[in-house]
């Protein structure tokens, strides 16, 4: 565990829960348009500010507002979210249907909260700490102002009981924030990310605020089954409040009389019809050959496309395949793999670190292994539009999935509905959410090397008839529940309970 600098200054006290959530300046007369809000930490579109000062924006890929998108458009809604640029200052403006309502952050709010408390504190914590969550009080002092600002947007631009959809392990505070501001919202949460057993979460200093910050929720959505029991016993031996089957029951007195909390699981999914379609078109599937073209024709393209995160294994992965070059098992030209690692949270030091390892291991596999024209692994380091990313599904024989915790991983359901025409093998991370649905993938254990180099032969070996068995069976899950499925699933629980008028 990494402790605090000695030298690190505290600037602030510690807030406790309840100056947290006092209200302050919003009247409760004064209710906003907006039957559905969306909180999150990013707003859906990249927006910048044109010379004029005018905000240009476009839309940000991503399946959350691919689901989210026609559900604003049909009943008022708005989304309050940071453009993603410090410093930025924009109003609210109407793009796409919805309304987007940028929350400023400052470079120092980016620096403490985004990258402090949210990436280099909550991130590793609810990832099993798979690397050593540090923990500094200036860190949380921020997560707690800027968590109270978005709530404070919330609650400006929500309708009388309108019902307000909270996303994810940057905002775990809003759902008590917004409440004690508007107890007349209905207050749905999702977590994207794992909620680790309570040994781990335990070490984090404001354990119990973070309960208590979230508990303001009516219904609390979590990719597993086991997050959702995780976070119950957390709730159990951290907290008064109690616990049975899903439900938590809070009794207290900022809140008369009891009110109820659903924890349950909504794996989320993507948007498997656009992908299908993207699939399909001859300019895709064309595209997909010139690149097994471009990398020499090989007998066998394997793939891994990660956000470069130390959850996603990547290390792991670069170690089974370099000990198949070496066993000789594996030869170039015959195999090569191809490594899409998108820039992530780059100035946060485990993500700086983690590059240069894997940067080190790419060179010297190519180095032991490559020869002129043809490298083991061809490693970019970029991110790539839908249609690329898409080619790239089509080309590759094998997806190697080998997170060592993630909450779902969306890449292995996106694999499987690119793969229209039922071949490929993917080869997928018991540690990854998506395990619990696509059974029919190869299932590893990523610490278990020598399981992954017999997965991967395998996958390489596997017949056409299994390949087709497997996929089909695959597919179907992932064209059962669609990422509009799962948020029709979530604001039907949401809104299924019994006091107040749904709008959505
Ligand atoms: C994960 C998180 C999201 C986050 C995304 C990209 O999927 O669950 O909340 O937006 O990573 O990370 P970034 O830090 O760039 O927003």
């Amino acid at each position: 565990m990494t402790i605090g600098a000695a030298s690190e200054p505290d600037p602030e006290p510690t807030p406790t829960l309840a100056p947290t959530v006092l209200p302050d300046s919003i009247d409760p007369e004064a209710d906003g348009a907006y039957d559905f809000v969306v909180v999150a930490n990013r707003l859906p579109v990249d927006a910048d500010v044109a010379e004029d000062g005018s905000p240009t924006w476009k839309r940000a890929p991503g399946g959350l507002v691919t689901a989210l998108a026609p559900i604003m458009r049909a009943n008022d809604g708005a989304w309050v979210g940071w453009p993603g640029k410090p410093d930025v200052t924009l109003e609210p403006f109407d793009a796409d249907g919805m309304h987007l309502v940028p929350v400023d952050l400052s470079e120092q709010d980016v620096e403490l909260y985004y990258e402090g408390f949210s990436n280099g504190t909550l991130w590793p914590l609810l990832h099993d700490a798979v690397v050593d969550p540090v923990f500094h009080r200036a860190w949380w002092n921020a997560y707690v102002r800027v968590n109270r600002r978005f709530a404070k947007e919330a609650a400006k631009v929500a309708a009388k009981e309108a019902t307000v959809w909270i996303q994810d392990y940057q905002l775990l505070l809003v759902p008590t924030m917004l409440r004690a501001l508007r107890p007349d919202l209905r207050i749905g949460f999702f977590l994207h990310i794992p909620f680790p057993p309570p040994e781990i979460f335990a070490q984090l200093p404001w354990r119990k605020q973070i309960l208590d910050g979230l508990l303001g929720a009516d219904l609390i959505g979590t990719q597993r089954t086991s997050d959702a029991g995780n976070i119950q016993r957390s709730v159990r031996r951290l907290t008064e409040w109690t616990t049975r089957g899903q439900v938590v029951t809070i009794g207290s007195r900022w809140t008369r009389p009891e009110r109820h909390v659903r924890i349950a699981a909504f794996p989320i999914s993507i948007d498997t019809t656009g992908i299908t379609e993207v699939a399909q078109r001859p300019e895709v599937i064309e595209r997909a050959k010139e690149i097994r073209r471009d990398l020499g024709d090989p007998d066998t393209v394997l793939l891994g496309v990660d956000r470069l995160d130390y959850t996603k294994g990547i290390r792991h992965r670069l170690k089974a395949f370099g000990e198949l070059l070496h066993d000789g098992r594996l030869v170039v030209p015959e195999v090569t793999l191809v490594q899409v690692a998108s820039p992530s949270r780059e100035n946060v030091d485990s993500y700086k670190q983690l590059r240069d390892e894997v940067e080190v291991t790419v060179g010297r596999i190519n180095g032991d292994h490559g020869s002129l024209g043809r490298a083991a692994i061809h490693y970019m380091h970029h991110s790539y539009p839908l249609e690329e990313m898409v080619a790239l599904y089509l080309a590759a024989d094998v997806m190697l999935v080998t997170a060592l915790r993630d909450g779902m991983n969306l890449v292995a359901k996106e694999y499987v509905a690119a793969r229209v025409d039922l071949d490929g093998v993917l080869v997928l991370s018991e540690f990854a959410g998506a395990a619990d649905e696509l059974a029919q993938a190869l299932i590893i254990n990523p610490h278990d090397i020598d399981g992954m180099k017999r997965a991967i032969t395998e996958a390489i070996d596997m017949r056409p008839k299994e390949r087709r068995r497997r996929m089909r069976s695959l597919r179907r899950r992932v064209v059962d529940n669609d990422v509009q499925q799962w948020a029709k699933n979530f604001l039907g629980t949401l809104n299924a309970g019994p006091s107040r008028t749904s709008h959505v």
